[in-house]
């Protein structure tokens, strides 16, 4: 049995978690309220909170998976892709422990994790992970991707978006209604009680498995403006059916995609990772899809899809496994490509 601790430090969670194998023992993540009022991820104050969050979070796992940090058997942290100021935190604290634990540090791709996320296993739940080959939409705050898995370590990106992330479109239109950040989760809620097909979008138009999301906002934006201005109480009235239709529309283009890659590649083992596929819509439209493909489908559960650092340590398990360890160089990186 190989325990690793993860740690996640990417954008504003702190994370750690312990895994033995690929099973849970404990999965702790510190968010950060700080950055509400200013309508998105400030960095340098992620940084700090990173700074002042580690220790009792790292702590906190150890202490909820009962595993004292001398019989760890590695330490997986999150390289990049992310925040230079955040992810600055977690490497340096993953690398000193490693040194004074005298165990191996492993690097980890935060969207690679992501995609791995469907084979964290929880101690009394049922464990069915996707076979592969299989194709995993991961929908974030930060990306937006397709990604052919032809194995744990093996993964190639089919398309991606050219422009804004599918969560920056939530989180952006969340804002121009006012909403705090992040905006996601609000357009969830408040487009359950809603008309999705109240407003109309423009379908956007992006070659091939690749997505294109910031003429969507605009048009939202548009709409806002042009409604604003004959009556002000517009976006108050109209919340719900703005949530709904604004949600329906970036689901559609999202799954028109994900049905595009399956034809394309003739694979029906599905998956969604990532803070987006939390959103119910998406999940619900996704199980629809299978019935009517054929599909398997795969969703982690919620506490896997936004950041956290079981993702990243079920990774590390996976790299333990061929010995792919990393050297005292080991830095972060705010761009990394898997
Ligand atoms: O994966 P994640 O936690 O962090 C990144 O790596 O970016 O994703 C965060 C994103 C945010 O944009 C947030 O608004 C979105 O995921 N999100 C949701 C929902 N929950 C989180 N978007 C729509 N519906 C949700 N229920
Ligand atoms: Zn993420």
């Amino acid at each position: 049995m190989v325990k690793i601790l993860g740690i996640e430090s990417s954008c504003d969670d702190t994370g750690a978690a312990v895994l033995n194998n690929h099973t849970l023992l404990s999965n702790v993540v510190a968010g950060q309220q700080v950055h509400k009022a200013y309508g998105g991820v400030v960095p340098e104050l992620a940084s700090r909170a990173h700074q002042q969050n580690i220790v009792p979070v790292v702590d906190v796992a150890l202490k909820n998976a009962g595993v004292a940090k001398q019989e760890l058997d590695a330490i997986a942290y999150t390289k990049g892709p992310g925040l230079m100021g955040s992810l600055l935190v977690g490497a340096s604290f993953a690398k000193a422990l490693a040194l004074a634990l005298d165990i191996p540090l492993i690097e980890v791709n935060h969207m690679q994790a992501h995609v791995l996320a469907n084979f964290i296993e929880t101690p009394g739940e049922s464990y069915h992970p996707p076979s592969f080959p299989f194709i995993c939409l991961t929908v974030s705050g930060g990306h937006t991707q397709i990604v052919l898995v032809n194995d744990h370590l093996k993964m190639e990106v089919l398309g991606q978006t050219l422009d804004d992330a599918a969560g920056e479109a939530f989180d952006k239109a969340a804002k121009m209604m006012e909403l705090p950040y992040p905006g996601g989760p609000l357009i969830d809620k408040f487009a359950k009680q809603g008309d999705p097909h109240l407003f109309e979008f423009p379908a956007p138009h992006a070659p091939g498995l690749n997505f294109s999301f910031s003429g969507l906002k605009t048009s939202f934006l548009y709409l806002l403006r042009a409604q604003t201005a004959m009556d002000s109480m517009f976006v108050s009235k109209f919340r719900n059916d703005l949530c709904a239709s604004y949600q329906y529309a970036i689901i559609r283009v999202l799954l028109d995609k994900l049905c595009l890659a399956s034809e394309q590649t003739g694979i029906k083992e599905i998956a969604i990772a990532g803070g987006v596929s939390a959103n119910s819509g998406l999940r619900n439209a996704l199980k629809e899809c299978a019935l009517r493909y054929g599909w398997n489908i795969y969703i982690p559960k919620m506490e896997f899809c936004t950041d956290n650092a079981a993702m990243i340590a079920v990774t590390g398990y996976y790299k333990y496994l061929v010995k792919d360890f990393a050297d005292a160089s080991s830095a972060p990186a705010a761009r990394y490509p898997f």
